[in-house]
């Protein structure tokens, strides 16, 4: 199991926003996590970006007009309607709000939605005066009554020069919302599953810190992942500086003590425990309540006492992955790190290399379980190899495994 993007049909209804050139965007993205991309402009959209941009990017003919000939798309467009996996407008205006909130089906993109069964996401754009508008307002709330997902609109500075309501939610986002969507049946569905993340911060006093070089990533792309294959799923993250992943429930935290009291309070009723996050194993004995100052001595010390361990302290009818990040003895330090912490499944990753580990956007594990199996994967995104632990994650979860 892998991205719930790939091979889908997602039909892209593009209205006339100004925000109609980052649909352009959105569409390479889609087909780059591989979906198959349809793509249906409105006759205002058309006005802001060309049927050729999308043609270009989706390989795909491009719908303007129902009765336009040329178009072997326009003859077949319930076909269309019936082969897509999901539904995305982007950007949608208060017109076509308007329009899907009461069944008015007078072009390609209307009638197609019309004749649809798929799920319905939109990403309204408009100026903030239109979309606090009652009638706005109350067309969304019409269509989310109907199951429709609306997503944003995000604040900023808009193209009237106004601020606030009204951007278009950013293509990368949109996907994640896509991800999610397509997902949410697939073989985590019903499943809790609680991951932590990042690299605790203890501190020494109001300015200084002990941390160390955990990015996040690892942890954030195995949410992402476990969020993909349906699972409800909390992260309990040490600061980073990523942002929170859209469909997670997200606890923030800094310190070890703080990440033990979260996990603790999340695992009750789970089926999965991740613990991808890079703990202290110890903190300082006490953090100053003021900037401590340069002494006269040329050396200090600081007392440091010891953390719990969060994983090896939370137990229960639930599978345990822990994560060993290791510069040497990778195999004999992460098959004795199972034992102790009473793992089902460890990923062991050699911190060393530059193509894998802290940091970077790629990782290389090897997996190894409590009969001390050993699985070596190769190098892949941080979020296929989240991919391939849930994997065994679910193989772990099946009756009699
Ligand atoms: O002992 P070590 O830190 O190498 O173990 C790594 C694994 O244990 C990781 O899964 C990490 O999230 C978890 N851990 C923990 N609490 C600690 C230290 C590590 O849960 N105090």
């Amino acid at each position: 199991m892998t991205d719930p993007i790939k091979g889908k049909h997602i039909l892209l209804g593009v209205t006339g926003s100004i925000a109609a050139y980052k649909a352009a965007d959105l569409a390479g993205k889609l087909m780059q996590a591989g979906a198959v991309v349809d793509t249906i402009l409105t006759k205002d959209a058309a006005e802001f970006v060309t049927p050729l941009t999308f043609r270009s990017l989706t390989h795909r003919p491009v719908i303007t007009n129902l009765f336009d000939v040329d178009s072997e798309l326009a003859i077949e467009h319930v076909g269309l309607a019936l082969r897509a996996d999901i539904v995305l407008i982007a950007p949608a205006t208060a017109n076509v709000l308007a329009k899907l909130a009461f069944g008015i089906a007078d072009d390609a993109l209307t009638t197609t939605i019309l004749a649809t069964r798929a799920p319905i996401l939109v990403a309204p754009a408009m100026d903030a005066h239109m979309y606090d508008h009652p009638t706005v307002q109350a067309n969304l709330h019409t269509l989310r009554s109907r199951g429709v997902t609306i997503i944003g609109p995000a604040a900023g500075r808009l193209a009237s020069g106004l601020v606030g309501m009204g951007r278009m939610v950013e293509p990368l986002t949109l996907v994640e919302y896509v991800r999610w969507n397509l997902g949410k049946h697939g073989d985590l569905h019903g499943k809790k599953v609680v991951i932590s993340a990042g690299g605790t911060e203890e501190p020494l006093d109001p300015v200084r810190m002990l941390t160390n070089r955990s990015s996040g990533k690892q942890g954030y792309a195995v949410a992402e992942a476990a969020r993909d294959r349906g699972a409800a799923v909390t992260l309990v993250t040490a600061p980073t500086a990523l942002p929170d992943p859209i469909g997670v429930n997200v606890v923030h935290v800094m310190t070890a003590q703080q990440m033990h009291e979260a996990v603790v309070n999340a695992v009750h009723g789970v089926d999965v425990v991740v613990m991808a996050a890079a703990v202290a194993d110890y903190r300082p004995a006490s953090a100053a309540d003021q900037k401590m100052k340069k002494g006269p001595s040329d050396s200090m010390s600081i007392d440091l006492v010891k953390n719990p361990d969060i994983i090896g302290s939370v137990n229960g009818p639930f599978i345990k992955v822990g994560f060993a990040a290791e510069t040497q003895d990778l195999i004999a330090n992460a098959k004795s790190k199972v034992i102790s912490k009473n793992l089902h499944l460890i990923a062991a990753n050699d911190v060393t290399a530059t193509d894998a580990g802290f940091g970077v956007d790629t990782n290389r594990v090897i997996l190894i379980d409590r009969a001390g199996r050993i699985e070596e994967l190769p190098l892949l995104s941080k979020y296929e190899i989240g991919h391939r632990i849930l994997d065994r994650v679910v193989a772990l979860l099946k009756p009699g495994a």
